[in-house]
């Protein structure tokens, strides 16, 4: 049986690669909307968004490795602009979860951070600077529904669509990506740099 340390690695290993294109709803709370609670079980809600992070991943990596190994970026491009939004968005309903990635340089203009993903970034960003790892956190909004966090962090493969123009990212692989998303903005990125959140919003509790 594999002990929950292992479980938990695996899971944080796995954030990374389970957001390689899957796509996200809008939630407009503000900071102002968020509260504190010392009853939630801030433990649980962790460990769900943990298996959702996972089960995206599964879904999403599995079905874009096949497309690149199939057509190459090119390929695999075209797929995340039109097939890993419905697939995501299956998921959520599945989990019964709003299951949402932010990012201060955004591909997709629908995963501009809220007022409240911005405050996460922010704290993530500053934390990576300073050369902490920013971790998976849960907060209660004024609403009841719970948010969780977690850093979404940059691999070698993800460098062949958010990498450095000319360099890990290849000139004609990124005229495919500008066609499709002509405001680009999620490039210029290297292995272990701080790429967004996750930002996965559970229903108020019973
Ligand atoms: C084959 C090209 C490709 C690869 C490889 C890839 N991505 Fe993406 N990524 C995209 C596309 C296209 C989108 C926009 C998807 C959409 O429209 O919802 C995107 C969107 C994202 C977003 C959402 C924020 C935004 O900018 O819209 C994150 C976060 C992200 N990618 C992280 C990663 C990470 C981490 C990896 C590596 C594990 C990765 N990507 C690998 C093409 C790629």
């Amino acid at each position: 049986m594999k002990s929950l340390f292992t479980i938990l690695a695996v899971a944080l290993s796995l954030f990374a690669m389970s957001t390689a294109c899957s796509p996200s709803k809008g939630s407009e709370k503000t900071a102002a909307e968020e509260a504190t609670t010392t009853t939630l079980d801030t433990a649980q809600y962790k460990k769900q968004g943990m298996e959702i992070a996972m089960g995206t991943f599964k879904v999403l990596s599995g079905q874009l490795k096949a497309a690149m190994q199939e057509g190459g970026v090119k390929n695999a491009a075209q797929y995340c602009n039109t097939v890993a939004y419905p697939l995501v968005d299956s998921l959520s309903g599945q989990y019964n979860a709003q299951i949402r990635r932010a990012s201060n340089k955004v591909r997709n203009p629908k995963d501009a951070p809220t007022p409240r993903e911005q405050e996460i970034l922010d704290a993530y960003h500053a934390q990576a600077e300073a050369g902490e790892q920013p971790k998976p956190q849960v907060r209660q909004l004024a609403s009841g529904e719970i948010a969780f966090y977690a850093p979404i962090m940059m691999q070698d493969l993800c460098l062949k669509c958010h990498g450095k123009l000319g360099e890990t990212l290849k000139a004609e692989d990124y005229a495919v990506i500008q066609e499709l998303y002509p405001e680009d903005n999620a490039i210029g990125y290297e292995a272990g740099d701080l790429r967004g959140i996750w930002s996965i919003t559970f229903p108020a509790p019973n």
